[in-house]
């Protein structure tokens, strides 16, 4: 059975989208057969992202609707898989998407749903019960307290969650701009399992450029995924971040 990993976040903008397809090339790149699926319905954007927007005709929906998993779903690169979002709202439901998750659970080593911001009990509810889902936030009181919040909504309701910080700066945190990293995971009680720098080079997935492996952010995704396959990475210091 493949591990299962859900990105959320309170507020949107925050990099779901780009920490889900850079965790996916990241895992690709060690070596395992990745699915990810993207779950924000009318706002689709992974396909653009890891520029295969041109070959999509069917998506989640199509498959959900009782089409075979492979007609929707599109090969990126070697072992990295996408499904589409579909291009209206509504066409999610959760019953559907149980099956549909249990189904890509036994196909591949790592399923990932990026979810739209916002909190979604009954999708969420629909995926395998070992889900472990990555809240997603920029350094700043304001997205820690949103993400404090969604994190002690989805342990209230059973389910596991780690913190991933995305767009941190290390100038901007040399100059106080953020409470530091010690006293944001003591006051939110999240636990965190990566942090991720602002790099133009993640900026550029959003026009389909490739990602460079020496670039700081992908070797800070890759430490990330290898936690997430439990091997035990130190955080760098902060100034290597
Ligand atoms: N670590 C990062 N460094 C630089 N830009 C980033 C980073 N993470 C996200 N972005 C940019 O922020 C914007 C929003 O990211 P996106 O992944 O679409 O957020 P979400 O899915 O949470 O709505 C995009 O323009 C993206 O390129
Ligand atoms: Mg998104």
């Amino acid at each position: 059975m493949g591990k299962v990993f859900a990105i959320t976040s309170g507020k949107g903008g925050v990099g779901k989208s780009t920490v889900s397809a850079g965790l996916s090339l990241a895992f690709s790149s060690l070596g395992k057969k990745v699915l990810l699926v993207d779950m924000d319905e009318g706002l689709r954007c992974l396909d653009l992202m890891l520029g295969i927007s041109n070959e999509v005709v069917l998506d989640l929906s199509d498959i959900l609707g009782g089409r075979d998993i492979n007609d929707a779903t599109y090969n990126v690169k070697e072992n990295l898989f996408l499904v589409p979002a579909p291009l209206k709202t509504g066409l999610i439901d959760a019953f559907s998407l149980a099956n549909f998750a249990n189904q890509a659970e036994g196909m591949y080593d790592i399923v990932i749903f990026d979810f739209p911001a916002g909190i979604d009990f009954s999708l969420y509810s629909s995926l395998p019960e070992s889900t472990l889902f990555l809240t997603v936030a920029f350094p700043d009181s304001v997205t820690i307290r949103d993400a404090t919040v969604v994190s002690g909504l989805l342990a209230e309701n059973g389910f596991k969650s780690r913190l991933i910080i995305n767009r941190f700066d290390y100038k901007l945190s040399k100059r106080k701009y953020y409470k530091d990293i010690d006293a944001i995971i003591d006051e939110s009680q999240l636990q965190l399992i990566g942090i991720v720098p602002t790099s133009e080079k993640l900026q550029l997935l959003s026009v389909g450029q490739n990602l460079k492996s020496k670039d700081k952010s992908i070797k800070a995704l890759t430490r990330i995924s290898k936690r997430l396959m439990g091997e035990h990475i130190l955080l760098p210091k902060i100034k290597k971040i």
